[in-house]
């Protein structure tokens, strides 16, 4: 740090004021200046961003959490201008394969052309509307609706009309192909965008977050874990729940042992976009000296590294070292674990694609969640969960719930629709996320809750409200 508090990058949090615990505390963990310890990144190739200053208001504004009015607004102002990302190249792997897309009201087609080209456009028959396909995979010649026989070629284009003879001329004089949508992909991530006129894909997601991502194997995957739920809360409730790592020790206590949240980097990125660095392996703070020998997780991510147990550390700060060691030392590895730093080795690199999606980073593979607005109901969200393994790995960390997974990718993945009430299938980590919807989606109709206050660990909402009251053109708290 120099003099004035800044440090060569410019990072200064320490003028903030914090409030006051009954003992001596160290503040500089969840300072956004806050960046991992050196030995995760001795080369310091991915700098801590600056810090941002997004101030100390209370979130008052609740009817953003329930008003259909706003969800309209949004629909408009923010999902029909976004880059979003829907999928991996690999969910459509030949010429003609084809992904149904459901956005909020709106249905799209992604096809395969030649080599790696996509097209897209809107799912609905443009003579009275049927929603052209309902299979969310699959592979075509061409798309003939199911109401009257029309039919359209891979492009959307519209190439027979049944019975033409019984249309006057004038009444099929219209443009009648299917409208299109921007498609783009980065490394193997499939985006649409509904805006003809929208920045390209690589500048929405903005060279810091592209950056962080570089060292990740993006471009051959196996999808093994495809899963959507209805749930019950506004679209940006279930959101802000995975912006923060705040609530890891009292949500996901099982964690405290082994995940270390409240020392997390945050990196907060243009265009809503962010990183959080959680430290896997190691203890919440509270956790520390409190914890006699391995838990359990411990003994997992051990054991999924392939660590022998009779090589098993006796002490819990030894754990990431004896995990990074088995990783860099492995015979015939998998993947190549030299292109990572140690840090990316064992911990879980969670970056957020603005608005609605969280891509959490792991080296073996990753873990995709969306959470989408509902079709109708502005109280009520889709939330849609992925996992794309990178081939050859043999496991993939347990917190993403794919027991059994095929990971041979001979076949394309189902999505697999859950019931409302079906909270095994998410896995015990999200179920416990997914039971505090509810009650946060009740308390913005209560008189007696004032809007949310938020702490430094929670930032990455302050930042995510930044961006979506900017786009929303509505008064910020
Ligand atoms: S609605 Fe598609 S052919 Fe009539
Ligand atoms: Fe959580």
């Amino acid at each position: 740090m120099t003099s004035d508090g800044a440090d060569k990058l410019g990072r200064d949090d320490s003028r903030w004021d914090y409030a006051e615990p009954n003992g001596d505390i160290d503040f500089t963990p969840f300072r956004q200046s806050n960046r991992l310890p050196i030995w995760a990144d001795p080369q310091d190739r991915y700098p801590k961003l600056p810090v941002r200053d997004y101030g100390t208001y209370r979130q008052h504004d609740q009817a953003i959490y329930h008003s259909p009015e706003v969800m309209r607004d949004e629909w408009e102002k923010i999902f029909k201008k976004s880059w979003m990302l829907v999928g991996h190249i690999t969910d459509v792997p030949r010429k003609n394969s084809f992904m149904k897309v459901d956005r909020g009201p709106e249905s799209f087609l992604v096809v395969r052309g030649d080599g790696e080209e996509l097209t897209g456009f809107y799912n609905f028959c443009s003579h009275r509307g049927a929603q052209l396909v309902k299979a969310d995979f699959g592979s075509t010649q061409k798309f003939v609706c199911p109401f009257h026989k029309w039919e359209f070629s891979t492009d959307g284009e519209l190439t027979k009309i049944q019975d033409r003879e019984s249309f006057r001329t004038g009444s099929i004089c219209y443009d009648l192909d299917l409208p299109k949508i921007r498609v783009e992909h980065w490394r193997g991530w499939i985006c649409i965008n509904m805006d003809m006129d929208a920045v390209p894909l690589v500048d929405f997601l903005g060279p810091d977050f592209i950056e962080r991502a570089e060292a990740y194997i993006f471009e051959d995957l196996i999808r093994i874990r495809d899963v959507e739920q209805e749930w019950p809360a506004n679209w940006k409730v279930a959101r802000e729940i995975f912006l923060e790592g705040y609530h890891v020790q009292a949500t996901h206590p099982q964690y405290n042992p082994a995940v270390n949240a409240y020392h997390a980097q945050h990196d907060l990125m243009d265009n809503g976009h962010g990183l959080s660095v959680f430290q896997f392996m190691s203890p919440n703070p509270e956790y520390v000296g409190k914890v006699e020998g391995l838990a359990e997780e411990h003994e997992i991510f051990l054991r999924e590294a392939g660590v022998p147990e009779s090589d098993w550390p006796a002490s819990v700060s030894d754990v990431p070292q004896a995990v990074i060691n088995a990783k860099r030392n492995r015979k015939d590895p998998p993947i190549d674990y030299s292109r990572f730093t140690d840090g990316q080795l064992i911990h879980d690199w969670n970056q957020s694609v603005f608005p609605a999606t969280e891509t959490f980073y792991h080296p073996e593979g990753y873990f995709i969640q969306h959470w989408l607005p509902h079709p109708s109901d502005p109280e009520k969200c889709i939330y849609q969960v992925q996992v794309y393994a990178v081939p050859g790995i043999s496991e993939l960390p347990s917190f993403m719930a794919v027991p059994n997974a095929d990971l041979s990718g001979r076949k394309t993945l189902p999505r697999t629709y859950i019931g409302f009430d079906d909270m095994e299938s998410l896995g015990p980590v999200i179920k416990q996320d997914r039971d505090m919807v509810p009650r946060l989606q009740r308390a913005t109709h209560s008189d007696g809750f004032r809007g949310g206050v938020f702490s430094e660990q929670e930032v990455r909402i302050r930042h995510f409200h930044d961006q979506y009251f900017r786009l929303m053109g509505r008064q910020h708290p």
